[in-house]
């Protein structure tokens, strides 16, 4: 093995091929940087796809066994990708090296191609469970003429959004938790007088969140019953509609359980794996970020090459397309550590993943 042979540094080193240097053309400097930092962010999506996919098979499975490896290297390998976006968030510093001067040097090459056409960015939106009917301007995204997508493209994007995303996936898993089975509840001391229908635990849990709340957010009782208990109470049904989350009540009920009992070992690996898809979404909306200010310095108010408004569309994605809000929203109803309801042994004894 020859290392330039091992990494096909032929392909690589000869796939850059700027417009402005063609022949008849003005080179524009720039455009070597602008075409290697677009190919180097395609070659970590390829990095990202291919570990979103492992853990994608992992979740498939209809019971993941807590003595497995499996959960563990979804955590590993989640916060691969975190540190992978890391990477790509620093990328945009490079691409702010250069003025908007040099980049007007070649932009109108470009037109009408767009990183909106990045196919691999749209796939891990849609591998993680941004739908196209929940992004901001959906539009632009049907158009098939000037920046859209190439039609085979399109289907394919839609093609991943039939099948099951991640999102699905963890909800499932979630789903399955075994934490409320009334056998594992028998021998609960209950600290307050119990709420008919509800199971002791959230009997107790209510009560405490709900005398936790301060007088100004009282009211956030009435989101608790709606979110968990799909009780709509005084909520109109548009008001619930917007409220209501994407994740059953059921799974929610599990992921905040795992979040209030994370310090116990038993929960650790399922923490840390709902903390790395809430940071994944961070790190994402974080590029956003960084590229719509990159953006609005390098264009101004113009229209993206890609056809879009420009910084507007990028300002509506960046507040519109979070996946996993549902779990960092779980934040809202957490209670001080000091007042947890204390768990059952027979709960701790025989829990396991399912
Ligand atoms: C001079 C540098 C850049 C400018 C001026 C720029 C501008 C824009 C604009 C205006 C859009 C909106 C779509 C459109 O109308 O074109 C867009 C979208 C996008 N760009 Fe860039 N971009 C730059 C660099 C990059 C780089 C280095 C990447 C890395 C892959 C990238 C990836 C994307 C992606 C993925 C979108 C879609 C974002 C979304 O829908 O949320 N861009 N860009």
């Amino acid at each position: 093995m020859y290392y330039h042979d091992y990494l096909q540094l032929d392909k690589i080193l000869n796939a850059q091929d700027p417009e402005s240097f063609k022949e008849g053309r003005e080179p524009a400097h720039d455009e070597m940087l602008f075409i290697i930092v677009h190919q180097a962010y395609e070659l970590w999506f390829k990095q990202v796809l291919y570990e979103l996919e492992f853990v994608m098979n992992v979740f498939k499975k209809t019971n993941i066994d807590d003595n497995s490896e499996d959960l563990n290297l979804v955590r590993h390998r989640l916060n691969r990708v975190i540190k992978i976006n890391e990477l790509l968030n620093h990328q945009v510093d490079l691409v702010d090296t250069m003025t908007p001067l040099d980049f007007l040097e070649f932009r109108n090459l470009l037109i009408p191609a767009s990183g909106f056409q990045s196919v691999q960015f749209r796939q891990v939106e849609a591998t993680l469970g941004l739908d196209m009917q929940k992004r901001f301007a959906k539009d632009y995204y049907k158009r098939t003429n000037e920046g859209g997508f190439l039609p085979t493209d399109f289907d394919k994007i839609n093609e991943i959004e039939k099948q099951e995303s991640l999102l699905h996936l963890i909800n499932n898993w979630l789903e399955r938790m075994p934490f409320f089975e009334l056998d594992f509840w028998k021998n609960y001391q209950i600290h307050f007088p119990l709420t008919e229908h509800l199971h002791p635990f959230w009997s107790d849990y209510r009560t405490i969140y709900k005398t936790g709340l301060t007088e100004r957010e009282a009211s956030k009782i009435n989101d608790f019953d709606l979110i968990f208990f799909n009780n709509q109470g005084s909520f109109t049904e548009e008001q619930a509609a917007a409220m209501r989350p994407v994740i059953s009540a059921k799974a929610l009920k599990a992921g905040l359980f795992i979040m209030l009992y994370r310090d116990f070992p038993v929960f650790q690996t399922s923490y840390q794996i709902l903390d790395a898809l809430v940071e994944i979404d961070h790190q994402m909306a974080t590029w956003r970020h960084k590229h719509l200010v990159m953006v609005r310095r390098m264009i101004g108010m113009r229209m993206g090459t890609g056809n879009t408004s420009g910084g507007g569309y990028l300002e509506g994605a960046l507040s519109k397309h979070y996946v996993f809000k549902d779990i960092a929203g779980l934040s809202t109803f957490l209670i001080e550590r000091k007042k947890l309801p204390k768990l059952p042994q027979d709960l701790i004894r025989k829990l396991s993943y399912n």
